[in-house]
């Protein structure tokens, strides 16, 4: 028998029995699920990461659908268990969905939402943001700063590397990783070269333009390169980002990949594409190489020594935190779970969700974005 888990309820009486597995940003979400005559159970235990038991005493003998985290573990178990209680949607409040067993679900017949369109550009900043950090040293600086050791201005302090005119290599050019693209071509006039397994063609001509642009005004036009291996991009690029999916098929950044001295390396996709014992280990031998990371090989841990590298800045996992975003992400993930239940078709283009997310308006009767849609045979919206 599960332990029962601490609650938080919304319009006790609603038809619907809704569940998520966190309090979430913003209070639209809440509105939503209940003006559509669902009772919202929010967990509010304090743990941050919820077990599979905890989740399953959440769901209990009848639930129509679940909201739940990039933390939890959505596979047989849970899934055979909403199937049971009556349930037929799950929504990550997240674009990845590698903590997810789509095959589960879809065997329970159980519609899988995720939240793509709102975090790109918030995601593509904080890349930007911890390439700057690492170029520029701002953690090492500030540091030292507040140890109270600044004497005054000397020629060798912080040195760090200028961006203008080098190379930003991406690994994965699809939404972020293009984001991410443009905002260090246009801010800092880098060069590009990125590899994807397709090619990315907007931003070949966004770059293109831009380098037209630029020669037109007399300065020094900015190229693009589509690298044919990872390794490609790892050799030349000066700062390089990694923005692939994570899957069997992304070879990890490691030993072998390994060798700049001198380069950025910034990872805001999942953790398990780097290997982080490998890092340490570079970074402990190339103190010239820095590197930025939001998120880790073994989340919520990092790796023995990780936290001792001078040349690494670290944060927790927050390169879809900013306000906008995470109500946005509540909003799609609410809407998705709200409308498999009402029986809504599928959103034509889950990249394009403004409706959605305009406050001062009701959002399409669509369920944002199912990535099973196809499998389970979900109509697709003509709105
Ligand atoms: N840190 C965070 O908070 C955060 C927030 C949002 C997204 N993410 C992660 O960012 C990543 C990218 O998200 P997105 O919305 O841009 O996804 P996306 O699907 O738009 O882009 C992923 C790209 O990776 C490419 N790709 C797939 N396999 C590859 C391979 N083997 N080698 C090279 N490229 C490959 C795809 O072709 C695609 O262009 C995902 O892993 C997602 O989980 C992290």
């Amino acid at each position: 028998m599960a332990k029962p888990v601490q609650i938080e309820v919304w319009n006790p009486n609603g038809k619907y029995r809704v569940i998520s597995t966190k309090s979430m940003p913003g209070t639209r979400w809440i509105n939503l699920l209940i003006e559509q005559d669902c009772r919202l159970e929010i967990c509010t235990e304090k743990k941050t990461i919820l077990s599979v038991e905890d989740i399953l005493a959440l769901i209990g003998d009848r639930c129509d659908g679940v909201i739940g985290q990039l933390t939890e573990d959505w596979g047989e178990t849970l899934f055979s268990a909403l199937s049971r209680a009556g349930g037929k949607a799950f929504s990550n409040m997240a674009v990845g969905y590698n903590n997810v067993d789509v095959e589960a679900a879809n065997k329970y017949g159980v519609a899988v939402g995720n939240t793509p369109g709102v975090l790109t550009e918030t995601t593509a900043e904080l890349a930007a943001s911890l390439s700057l950090a690492a170029a520029r040293r701002i953690v090492e600086a500030d540091e030292f700063m507040r140890a109270g050791k600044y004497e005054g201005w000397l020629p060798h302090l912080f040195v760090g590397n200028l961006l203008k005119g080098q190379t930003v290599g991406v690994i994965g050019a699809g939404r972020i990783g293009s984001a991410y693209a443009r905002m260090m071509i246009e801010g800092f006039k880098m060069n590009l070269i990125y590899y994807d397994l397709y090619q990315a063609t907007r931003l070949e001509k966004f770059v293109t333009a831009y380098g037209q642009f630029l020669k037109a005004s007399g300065e020094q036009p900015v190229t693009w390169k589509r690298a044919a291996s990872m390794e490609e991009v790892l050799r030349e690029a000066d700062v390089i980002s990694l923005h692939p999916i994570l899957d069997k098929h992304v070879p990890p950044c490691n030993k072998e990949r390994l060798h700049d001295e001198r380069a950025i390396l910034v990872n805001c996709s999942r953790g398990p594409v780097v290997d982080e014992v490998a890092l340490v280990e570079h970074l402990r031998e190339n103190p010239m190489f820095r590197v930025g990371l939001d998120v880790f090989e073994d989340e919520p841990y990092m790796k023995p020594g990780l936290a001792d590298m001078k040349n690494a800045v670290v944060v927790p996992h927050i390169a879809s935190a900013s306000k906008w975003t995470r109500e946005g992400l509540a909003t799609l993930a609410a809407l998705n779970v709200l409308g498999k239940i009402k029986g809504y078709s599928v959103w034509g283009n889950p990249n394009s969700v403004d409706a959605f997310l305009n406050g001062s308006s009701q959002p399409p009767a669509a369920c944002p974005s199912i990535v099973n849609s196809k499998t389970l045979g979900l109509p697709v919206s003509k709105l």
